[in-house]
């Protein structure tokens, strides 16, 4: 199995991905860490543990993280993922409660396991992330991979002309991140904007009886909502799980990226010479789509 942490802010595609990552039999999810981005803390936090209760796992532990970037005001995106973030979809509330301090329990956990057995699966801005990185290298040096989404490198962002939300939204943590000797690998705008799912995928996954095929039709149909007149939407978070479970499905590349931190914060430079994270820059999408809603429905 792969071992994952999730560290996220959902988000309506936040929760399908972490939706898909407990319906899959190949994920073993450790804990959730929770950062603010797509809304504050306390709803992002909240909204981990109401997804763990829909899904009967309310033993996987949530714990709070940062609260704000490391040097910026945070964006509020409530117009696209609905004010509680979730699409004013009907979750049930956290069983259990979340803990404090998502990097030092990062950090703890990274000491505890094997060398090289956890991943992160990074659904938000890098906040959390830089902060381990930052804090405790020695314990980040532990960590087998880190798959974050974000960034833009040859399409438009959806924040700036070049840069996407989870950049933007702490670009002094994405550049920490991207910058750091750990293997990561980033999946941008490039490829989520090739899985879409359509109003044909919410009525397959509406027929479920599956709890997380229900909610994830929910959430999506409340995705449609936002925007109007759109034939289909992006799956920006799943992914990243996508990506850890299938990465036939991807082509990724290393790319020595550097991140704007003045006029468009958080776009993505691609910068001459080695190195640098896997970017995955291809995706078969319909491949990628079945298999999300292979697992979300019999998962
Ligand atoms: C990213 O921004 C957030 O709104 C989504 O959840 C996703 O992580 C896409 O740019
Ligand atoms: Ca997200």
């Amino acid at each position: 199995a792969l071992r994952v942490v999730i560290d996220t802010d959902p988000g309506i595609d936040d929760a399908v991905a972490i939706l898909f990552a407990l319906a899959s039999p190949r994920f073993e999810v450790l804990g959730i860490t929770t950062v603010a981005g797509n809304l504050g803390i306390d709803v992002t936090t909240r909204n981990a543990g109401r997804i763990l209760a829909l899904a009967g796992r309310s033993d996987i532990p949530v714990i709070a993280g940062a609260a704000t970037p490391l040097a910026r005001r945070g964006f509020d995106t409530a117009e696209i993922h609905g004010a509680g973030g979730l699409g004013g979809v009907d979750f049930p509330e956290p069983q259990a409660a979340a803990q404090g301090d998502a990097v030092a329990w990062l950090a703890g956990l990274l000491q505890r396991e094997p060398a090289g057995s956890v991943e992160i699966l990074a659904l938000g801005p890098l906040t959390n992330i830089a902060r381990l990185i930052a804090d405790y290298p020695g314990a980040a040096a532990r960590v087998r991979r880190i798959i974050a989404m974000g960034g833009a490198v040859e399409e438009p962002g959806n924040i700036g002309p070049r840069s996407e939300f989870n950049m933007a939204a702490d670009p002094e943590a994405a550049q920490i991140v991207l910058t750091s000797p750990l293997a990561v690998t980033l999946v941008p705008l490039d490829v989520t904007r090739r899985v879409r799912a359509t109003l044909d995928h919410v009525a397959r996954l509406a027929q479920s009886a599956r709890p997380g095929a229900q909610a994830s039709a929910a959430l999506i149909q409340a995705y449609f909502q936002s925007t109007e007149g759109r034939e289909s939407r992006p799956l920006h978070d799943p992914c990243v799980m996508l990506l850890a479970e299938a990465p036939e499905l991807f082509d990724c590349s290393p790319l020595r990226l550097s991140v704007d931190l003045r006029d468009d914060p958080g776009a993505l430079g691609v910068v001459a010479g080695e190195g640098g994270p896997q970017v995955a820059l291809q995706v078969r999408g319909a491949d990628a789509l079945s298999l999300l809603l292979d697992r979300l429905t019999t998962g």
